[in-house]
């Protein structure tokens, strides 16, 4: 069952590749800024077309990862946990992200100095519960931070892979109540964790996963996934999803795919 969304994202008027902060970025790499542009704008329709609402926040030009709105914040039943990013570079998107859902009438939870916290990159919340990654951005304490905010368990999942260095390029939530993941890129601990919460996940291999097929952002009948991601893309429909293909391969670049680009707004 599909339920329409709110989404909050950002134009890549200023996107490209200026410095190396996952696997994926070359500092330097030329980004074809028109295509990237025609490649945003197609997710932008596409979620109009399934009935979602898009809005979007000002880019800001010294700030060329901030089309990546998932990691600004996470937000539930209308309360916002601002980030802290690691890099220097993605920190002042906080703020301007915080300015757009303060100006949206959203109460802000400021953060103190203190754990990384990227967001919906790291936190899923999905079975009544926040699935939260770290390993290479997220740490545990700000699980801890986003557990007494919002008052929802957070789990703890420990990645491995650096390619797959945000939750969410690990896993996605299909629904209210399942996921699909790529278990060999988790600690074997994390792994058993996963199996034993969601017995019927849709498993994805890593290549789908290096494909970006699990950064994908489903309403609960549409997944919005990358093309590139054949194999999973097959599993999908056979357990009754509809794939919405759409190809993100500018912002691979960039080590971002659909999810990236994208903030749920959960308003209660
Ligand atoms: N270049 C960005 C970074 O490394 C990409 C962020 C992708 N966002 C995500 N939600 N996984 O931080």
């Amino acid at each position: 069952m599909s339920r329409p969304r709110r989404y909050l994202t950002c134009a890549p008027t200023y996107f490209d590749v200026t410095y190396a902060i996952n696997p994926w970025m070359r500092e330097g790499e030329p980004v074809d800024t028109a295509l990237a542009r025609t490649q945003w704008e197609s997710l932008v329709d596409a979620y109009r077309a399934a009935g979602h609402t898009v809005e979007h926040t000002e880019p800001v030009a010294a700030l060329p990862d901030m089309v990546f709105a998932a990691n600004a914040a996470l937000v539930l039943d209308g309360k916002v946990l601002r980030s802290r990013f690691l890099a220097a570079e993605r920190q002042p998107e906080s703020a301007a992200y915080a300015t757009w859902f303060k100006a949206a009438g959203f109460d802000v939870h400021e953060p103190e100095p203190g754990p990384v916290c990227e967001g919906e990159g790291d936190l899923v919340p999905v079975g009544g519960l926040i699935l939260a990654g770290t390993g290479f951005r997220t740490t545990v304490p700000a699980h801890q931070e986003a557990q007494e905010f919002f008052g929802v368990p957070t789990v703890s999942l420990h990645l491995t892979d650096p390619y797959f260095y945000h939750l969410d390029t690990a896993l996605f939530a299909l629904d209210d109540r399942n996921i699909a993941y790529c278990p060999e890129v988790f600690s074997p601990g994390s792994r058993e964790v996963l199996a034993r919460l969601f017995p019927d996940a849709v498993v994805a291999t890593r290549d789908d996963a290096l494909a970006f097929g699990l950064n994908s952002v489903s309403d609960g009948r549409h997944v919005f996934i990358s093309p590139r991601a054949t194999g999973l893309i097959g599993r999908l429909a056979r357990r009754g999803y509809v794939p919405v293909p759409v190809d993100l391969s500018e912002f691979h670049k960039a080590g971002g795919g659909i999810k990236c680009c994208t903030q749920e707004v959960r308003t209660p």
